[in-house]
């Protein structure tokens, strides 16, 4: 069966990518650039950095720095009516997964018609959106190179994932020295939510002979770099390595789909406001264990990438090495049950479990999962993780 594999028309990746960024806005023609981040970002002095180096190059813009973790679809409305205002004709989103997603629907809907629910789902959108030049100051999401993008709908209180060809930014500036001064949780909790996603494009049923070796890679990268990245935050070549399987594992689930662990995690985000690496995190090691039957040979391959086990080991007892070493490296990192989590709170937990177990089967992310799951083993997943 042929399958379609998309991915950035530009990845510049490495030291010193960052100053690239004037050439490529020069590239796509553009002559206004409005800067998409958020309130740290606008004021720690990297977003004014980010304006000197266009203004520099003789390219005027604007700074929209209203994105708010969990960025939503008021946030974005905003964002659009400010690229129209000042006339741009070019986004460039500065920041973590929030302003680079919230970056994604402002320019998808700067050339497409309102509401934003209605392209909550696959393949929704009709145009081309505004073209995007995602900087991530994390390693990392990943969503620089993806066509995914997902913004809270006020209305609803849904996490609403959008999937489409014309939301992939059109460039990515990966610099892995914009991710070094991320602080320690911070660092564990994404980096975990990129193994979720080199782990979850590897067993998808969705997964391709392109994507394979993308999310291998990233899983390797991150067995090597994760715990160094949280132990010395000044190691330049764990943060390289991380930042590299962010942009791996990125471009892996994008053209593969993430499974049940992000179905799962998105009601947490939504309801709960957990952010979402440590959301992913706190769920890995269950959803794993739960969905080892349905690709007993994939997470096989998964432990052995990760030095969990041997090519000695059974396919069975490398799939139990694989739960026990994610349990383990969520204890090195120090990330919590999901009940220890902040903001969970078990009244509120217990009385929404049901429409959290609904909400991430809507979302269809559990349908690529290895074993897809009923509500039921959704909400005993929820449960066992708390
Ligand atoms: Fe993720």
């Amino acid at each position: 069966m042929a399958t379609t594999f998309n991915v950035p028309a530009a990845v510049v990746v490495g030291e010193g990518a960052l100053a690239e960024l004037p050439a490529q806005v020069r590239r796509l023609g553009a002559q206004r650039v409005l800067l998409v981040t958020d309130r740290f970002f606008a004021t720690n002095g990297l977003a004014a950095r980010v304006v000197g180096l266009l203004t520099e190059a003789g390219i005027a813009s604007d700074v929209f720095d209203e994105v708010q973790p969990d960025p939503t679809d008021v946030t974005v409305r905003a964002g659009v009516a400010r690229y129209r205002a000042v006339g741009a004709d070019l986004l460039v989103a500065l920041g973590g997964g929030s302003p680079i997603d919230a970056a994604k629907a402002i320019a998808m809907l700067a050339t497409n018609a309102e509401p934003l629910s209605q392209y909550m789902g696959y393949h929704k959108v009709a145009r081309p959106g505004a073209p995007l030049i995602a900087i991530p100051t994390t390693a990392g999401t990943g969503s620089e190179v993806t066509k995914v993008s997902v913004i809270t709908d006020t209305g609803r209180d849904v996490k609403m994932m959008m999937l489409d060809v014309h939301l992939l930014p059109t460039v990515a500036i990966v610099d892995y020295e914009l991710s070094m001064s991320m602080p320690r949780d911070l660092t564990a909790h994404v980096g975990v939510d990129t193994l979720t996603h080199g782990i979850e494009a590897y067993v998808s049923r969705k997964a391709t002979p392109m994507t394979d070796p993308l999310a291998l890679s990233c899983i390797r990268l991150v067995a090597t770099h994760l715990p160094t990245a949280c132990a010395e935050p000044g190691n330049r070549e764990a943060r390289a390595g991380m930042s590299l399987a962010a942009v791996h594992g990125g471009m892996a689930f994008a053209n593969s789909s993430v499974c049940l662990v992000h179905g799962m995690s998105r009601p947490i985000g939504a309801l709960f406001h957990v952010p979402h690496g440590l959301s992913n995190a706190v769920l890995l090691p269950a959803v794993t264990r739960f969905s080892l039957p349905g690709a007993p040979t994939r997470y096989a391959a998964i432990a052995r990438a990760m030095g969990f086990a041997t090519d000695g080991h059974s396919d069975a007892s490398a799939g139990a090495g694989l739960v026990a070493g994610l349990v383990s490296l969520n204890e090195t990192l120090g990330v919590p049950r999901l009940g220890a989590c902040r903001g969970m709170d078990r009244a509120r937990f217990d009385a929404l479990v049901q429409k959290m177990a609904q909400d991430a089967l809507a979302s269809g992310s559990p349908a690529n999962n290895p074993v897809v799951p009923t509500a039921e083993e959704i909400v005993r997943l929820y449960h066992e993780a708390w």
